[in-house]
């Protein structure tokens, strides 16, 4: 599996890059099966993303009445709380393109019983994608400290490997999160992150050495059978060897992945 990895000058151009992407993968996974399976990330990075989908002169390119949305993770709060990533998705981005609410697909923050929650969420998945639950696109970010989705270091979720879904818990303030688990992340058809900010550079760099340094979660996404970009902003230091029209446009240099 090669990762591809393509750096542009800036978080605004990151976004430009990563919405003509998922505009690409939807495009071609309805044209392929009629409909499109898109997991969205969680987090900060996504916002400009998601208000570039949802603007008047783009949210048609996306086929939203053949999407099914899901989310890459939670966290366990009710969806109408300010840490919802399923809230900041519906104010930036679903409230304002033609996906059917039936295919939206809410992990349960609110419910009481973390654990359940993700099984319930895992039936859903397997009902839509199949078994394993094969994603078109899924969206990720990545944090200071390598974690993705809700894949913290050293958290049990890293090591499920025989169900789609975990329940976690983010290590500094204790909150217990929703996440795919690496069986699912790796499924994909496709996966990219979103990396912006000099606060990753670290994590990237050990996150895509070679080998990649699987102690971060991060490196450890790398799908059996699927396509992996890392979409970087300069800030994060990652290296680009052409000139800035290129990277401008997002330099693609090919890493070998681990395998
Ligand atoms: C979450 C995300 C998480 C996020 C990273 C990066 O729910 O917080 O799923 O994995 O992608 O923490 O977050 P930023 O984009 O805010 O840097």
């Amino acid at each position: 599996m090669t990762a591809t990895i393509t750096v542009l000058p800036d978080a605004a151009t990151l976004a430009e890059t990563a919405a003509a992407r998922v505009e690409d993968s939807a495009r071609a996974a309805v044209q392929r099966d009629g409909r499109f399976l898109l997991a969205l990330s969680g987090g900060s990075t996504p916002a400009a993303l998601f208000r570039l989908l949802a603007s008047p002169d783009r949210r048609e390119r996306v086929p939203w009445r053949q999407t099914h949305v899901f989310f890459s993770d939670e966290r366990c709060v009710p969806p109408d709380d300010p840490q919802s990533n399923y809230r900041m998705a519906q104010e930036l981005l679903l409230g304002s393109v033609p996906v059917p609410a039936a295919q939206i697909h809410r992990w349960q923050g609110e419910a009481p019983d973390p654990a359940e929650a993700a099984g319930w969420y895992a039936r859903g998945l397997v009902e839509i994608a199949g078994t394993p639950p094969r994603l078109d696109l899924v969206l990720l970010g990545m944090g200071p400290d390598g974690h993705t989705a809700s894949l913290f270091p050293g958290d049990a979720a890293l090591a499920v490997a025989d169900a789609w879904t975990a329940a976690s818990s983010e290590p500094h303030q204790g909150l217990r999160r929703l996440t795919l688990t690496y069986p699912t992340l790796n499924a994909a058809r496709q996966v990219i992150f979103m990396v912006a900010g000099a606060d990753k550079r670290a994590a990237l760099r050990r996150a895509l050495a070679e080998p990649p340094d699987t102690a971060l979660p991060a490196a450890r996404v790398h799908p059996a059978a699927g396509a992996l970009e890392w979409l970087v902003d300069a800030a994060t230091g990652a290296q680009t060897t052409t000139g800035e029209a290129t990277a401008r446009q997002g330099h693609r240099q090919g890493v070998d992945g681990e395998q």
